[in-house]
């Protein structure tokens, strides 16, 4: 895993916010009101995602991590453009989906699109996944909501999400990628 050069991040943060509203229109009938309270962005990019969210449920507190501080600089510029300032409930931070600085059970909503195999040294492997699957575990609160979207080794995620004891509760798995809201037990 290695931070992208400028021509993979122009090419990711392309067009980040129609993605956003459609992955929001999408999964939005599948997230319970109450899970729009503690909720936080894995590998948000330019933050495009956030900044529906925030408009959308304006939660109690809302993190955007990427892994490239290069990332987490063009979310706060695109961010402060947006509304002149970012609000104090809205944290912006470089970190690393594998190590998450925060405690057990601290959010009631994660997303991590487009995210995941951003994570492999090879996109198409599937050796540190798990264990960024088994963070984002750690990280939900009891009946906490996991949404994603990804395009390789999609089964794998979902075979793994389901051992961690996650229940699917939407799938979109189209020929490019799935879209899909896994949640946890609620004890
Ligand atoms: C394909 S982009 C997707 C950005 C955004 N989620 C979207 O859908 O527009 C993947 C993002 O994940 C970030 N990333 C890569 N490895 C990461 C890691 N280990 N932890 C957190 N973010 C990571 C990249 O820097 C990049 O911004």
């Amino acid at each position: 895993m290695a931070a992208m050069n400028r021509f993979e991040r122009w090419m990711v943060n392309r067009r980040t916010e129609a993605r956003a509203r459609r992955v929001l229109a999408a999964v939005g009938p599948h997230v319970p009101a109450s899970a729009a309270s503690q909720v936080l962005e894995l590998g948000s990019g330019r933050g495009g995602l956030l900044a529906l969210i925030q408009e959308r449920y304006r939660p109690a507190r809302l993190v955007g991590t990427d892994f490239d501080p290069v990332q987490v600089v063009a979310a706060r510029a695109f961010l402060t453009e947006r509304w002149g300032k970012i609000p104090p409930t809205l944290e912006l931070q470089a970190a690393d989906a594998l190590r998450l600085p925060f405690p057990d059970r601290s959010f009631d909503l994660v997303f991590a699109m487009m995210m995941l195999h951003h994570v492999e040294e090879r996109h198409l492997e599937y050796v540190r996944r798990p264990e960024a699957l088994r963070e984002i575990r750690r990280v939900l609160r009891p009946g906490g909501t996991f949404v994603y979207s990804e395009i390789f080794r999609r089964a794998e995620i979902r075979d793994s999400l389901t051992e961690l004891g996650l229940v699917r509760r939407f799938l979109r798995s189209g020929w490019r990628h799935d879209l899909a809201v896994f949640q946890a037990p609620s004890r």
